[in-house]
């Protein structure tokens, strides 16, 4: 019985007991309308209290029974009979109230919340609105301006705010139950403060306006934010319950939208990457002291994201220049925690005094448990750390290499302890990014991965399990598609419309921006490296190079392929004679492409990869391929991930553009004997997502 209803005194005490997260279930809503109707029958109780067992009240509606046929009672009409009971109910919230958590207690008379309580509407990050009443009570109870702020930015609003602004009426001070009890002894007896019954607040239409605008920066390509702004505005100018039915009608057509379908599978494939069969019962390995080598722009960023998490911090450079540099580097980024509001003054000063600390020589790691390379990106250099790490590190220490492509394998051959070694590819800037690539490799043991899971759980990371391979599961498939993407410039796109077609399809950036904030240098040292394995066939963007050798190297030198001066960043008119000359001289003539073409080729290019990363083990589950994508590399969240994306175009969509491009270059444009497979058998590739809730 996942809600109980008891009595203590002559208040009705109504428990939800439905661990992890209190979801809204259909057993939980038969559940209070049962609980509820108990206590409208019970003479002996003259007011009631909702409570959740464990670690929060209710996080929302269970989101795995979204895209089911629904299930009676449900939640409006649920909320409806709570809100109409003629004696009071008191919510008494602890942990997060979100969603439909929240549109429960703001049906309920009376609130109160333990002081550390978080409440929010999250709906939108899920790509629907709040459909029991979220649209139409909150903005009766704190405000419309307050309102669409919540429901359209998503934000966990704590407790004392929550009181400020009338969402809740007291702050337990000591035990909830007995504070929430104490609140129905003061209510009981009165007519019940129904939130249905308030006046419904102005709305003022250029504040509406500006945010409408907002919202078409800030949640560009989504349609739930607007949807949200809608349906507070025309519902709050009908009675309340023609309000809910607009409310309802809304929220039902987002449920039946892609982007809802996306959304969801994005929510559930971010928990379900954790849920690694290999450590399934392994106990990770101690972890308080990280050493770190290399001080430069990933050494840096790792060491704060250690730092931020409370992990103690030794980090070891080349010589005491290199050092000082570190330091400074590391020093600037707490500091801009601390202006971004995200860390106190006080604690930066207790970090750099004592939690960090630099060093020249690496004996100084002998205490580490964990020890993460970030050096210069070449194979002999590692070699030599990992050789001079074995040496010093503590039996039992992880090795760790945050290499972007070399192999961890040989990597780890250079120590006398293979099973200690493991890759984890942090993302740039390290201390934001929420994506670790954990790069299990041939003889790492299993604990160590756990340890590498249970960092990123440390760090507040997104882990995903990676097979060695060049590039691992993102940068791999990156280099494939940026492959497409450059051969369309060299058969005539120009790198601008690229950037403007797959920005409008919804990435955060386009590719020719991002190498420009990466620096072009990046992309021309790989290419050198890879130079020798390179086939006759492959195609090689000679204007990146060119521009590489004109010394623009994007953002850092103020040029590449955009100009970069005050302001945003300019389209440079030199840069369209320079690729003419460029496709003059390889003997191309230029072609033009739609908008359409250029997402269709960038993303049958992603695609097939993943399908090959999935099909040879680099990455677990398409769902894997999707989490690195979303995360790491600015795909669109509202699209799912390639994976789900391409299931939801369909494959045999997929297979006839690969088919059709291969017709120009059938070295390039070979379809991925998975796809073929499962389009053949009918299948989608989320039919590999097997056991997980996605
Ligand atoms: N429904 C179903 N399962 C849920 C869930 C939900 N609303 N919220 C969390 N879970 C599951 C997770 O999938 C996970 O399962 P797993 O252990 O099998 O992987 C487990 O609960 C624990 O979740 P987390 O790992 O996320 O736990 P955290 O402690 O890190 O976070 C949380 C807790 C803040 C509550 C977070 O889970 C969360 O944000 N949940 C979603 C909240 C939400 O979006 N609610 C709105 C739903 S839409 C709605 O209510 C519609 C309404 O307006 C009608
Ligand atoms: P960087 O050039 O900014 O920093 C490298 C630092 O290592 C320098 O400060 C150098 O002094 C130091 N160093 C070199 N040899 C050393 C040694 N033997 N002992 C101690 N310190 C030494 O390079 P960056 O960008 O930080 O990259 C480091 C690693 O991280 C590379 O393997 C790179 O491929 C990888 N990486 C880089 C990403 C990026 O976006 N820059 C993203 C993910 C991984």
């Amino acid at each position: 019985m996942p809600v109980t209803y008891a009595r203590q005194g002559r208040i009705g005490v109504i428990t939800i007991d439905n661990p992890p997260v209190n979801a809204l279930s259909q057993a939980v809503r038969a559940g209070l309308l049962q609980a509820a109707d108990a206590f409208a029958a019970d003479d002996q109780a003259d007011a009631a209290v909702i409570l959740c067992a464990g670690r929060t009240w209710v996080a929302g509606a269970d989101i795995s029974e979204f895209g089911k046929p629904p299930a009676e009672p449900f939640l409006p009409a649920l909320i409806d009979r709570i809100e109409a009971l003629d004696k009071p109910v008191v919510a008494a919230l602890h942990g997060t109230a979100l969603g439909g958590g929240l549109e429960l207690a703001l049906g309920a008379h009376a609130r109160i919340a333990a002081p550390a309580t978080r409440m929010g509407l999250p709906e939108v990050t899920l790509g629907l609105i709040p459909g029991a009443g979220g649209t139409q009570r909150l903005p009766r109870l704190i405000g419309t301006q307050a309102a669409l702020e919540a429901i359209t930015s998503a934000r966990q609003i704590p407790a004392p705010e929550a009181l400020e602004a009338g969402l809740i009426d007291r702050i337990a001070e000591g035990d909830l139950t007995q504070a929430a009890l104490d609140l129905a002894h003061d209510v009981a007896g009165q007519p019940p403060r129904r939130t249905r019954d308030l006046p419904a607040p102005a709305v003022d239409p250029a504040q509406l306006q500006a945010l409408t605008e907002r919202l078409a920066r800030s949640a560009r390509g989504q349609i739930a934010q607007a949807t949200a702004v809608d349906a507070v505005r025309e519902g709050l100018a009908l009675p309340f319950a023609q309000g809910m039915a607009v409310e309802r009608a809304a929220f039902r057509a987002l449920m039946d939208s892609p982007q809802r379908a996306a959304l969801i599978h994005a929510f559930f494939a971010e928990r379900a990457v954790a849920h690694l069969p290999e450590i399934q019962g392994v106990d990770p390995r101690p972890l308080d002291r990280v050493g770190v080598i290399g001080g430069g722009t990933m050494g840096a960023g790792i060491a704060v994201a250690a730092l931020l998490a409370g992990l103690d911090v030794t980090l070891i450079e080349r010589d005491p220049d290199g050092a000082q540099k570190a330091t400074a580097t590391v020093a600037g980024l707490l500091d801009g925690a601390v202006t971004r509001g995200k860390l106190p003054a006080a604690r930066r000063d207790t970090i750099l005094s004592g939690a960090f600390r630099t060093d020249t020589d690496y004996a100084a790691l002998r205490e580490a448990d964990l020890i993460i390379e970030a050096v210069f990106e070449a194979m002999e250099v590692k070699e030599q750390v990992f050789a001079a790490l074995d040496r010093v590190a503590k039996p039992g220490a992880v090795l760790a290499t945050n290499t972007s492509y070399l192999d961890v394998n040989r990597i780890a051959e250079a120590t006398g302890r293979p099973g200690d070694v493991i890759g984890l590819h942090f993302f740039s800037p390290a201390h934001v990014m929420r994506l670790l690539e954990v790069v299990v490799a041939d003889r790492t043991a299993p604990d160590v991965t756990a340890t590498a899971f249970a960092l990123a759980r440390r760090l507040k990371k997104i882990a995903v399990r990676a097979g060695v391979c060049d590039g691992f599961i993102g940068n791999r498939i990156l280099s494939h598609y940026r492959a497409a993407v450059d051969a369309m410039v060299l058969d005539g796109a120009s790198p601008y419309q690229v950037d403007r077609a797959l920005t409008k399809f919804g990435f955060a950036m386009g590719p020719y921006a991002v190498s420009d904030l990466a620096g072009l240098d990046i992309g021309y040292m790989t290419r050198q490296r890879k130079a020798a394995e390179r086939h006759p066939r492959d195609r090689v963007p000679v204007f990146a190079d060119r521009l590489h050798e004109m010394g623009r190297l994007g953002r850092k030198s103020g040029r590449g392929y955009y100009l970069y001066g005050n302001g945003a960043p300019q389209e440079d008119p030199e840069l369209a004679p320079l690729l003419d000359r460029v496709r003059a001289d390889l003997g191309l003539t230029p072609r033009s492409f739609t908008d359409e073409e250029i997402v269709a080729r960038t993303m049958a290019a992603m695609v097939n990869e993943a399908a090959r990363t999935v099909a040879d083990g680099t990455a677990l589950r398409p769902l894997d391929v999707d989490v690195v994508m979303l995360n790491g590399y600015g795909f669109p969240r509202f699209r799912g991930g390639p994976m789900h994306w391409a299931d939801a175009q369909g494959l045999p969509a997929i297979l006839a553009d690969i088919d059709r491009f291969s017709a120009e270059d059938d070295h390039f444009w070979q379809a991925a004997p998975l796809l073929r497979d499962l389009a053949a058998q009918g299948r989608s590739l989320a039919d590999l997502n097997e056991g997980t809730k996605s």
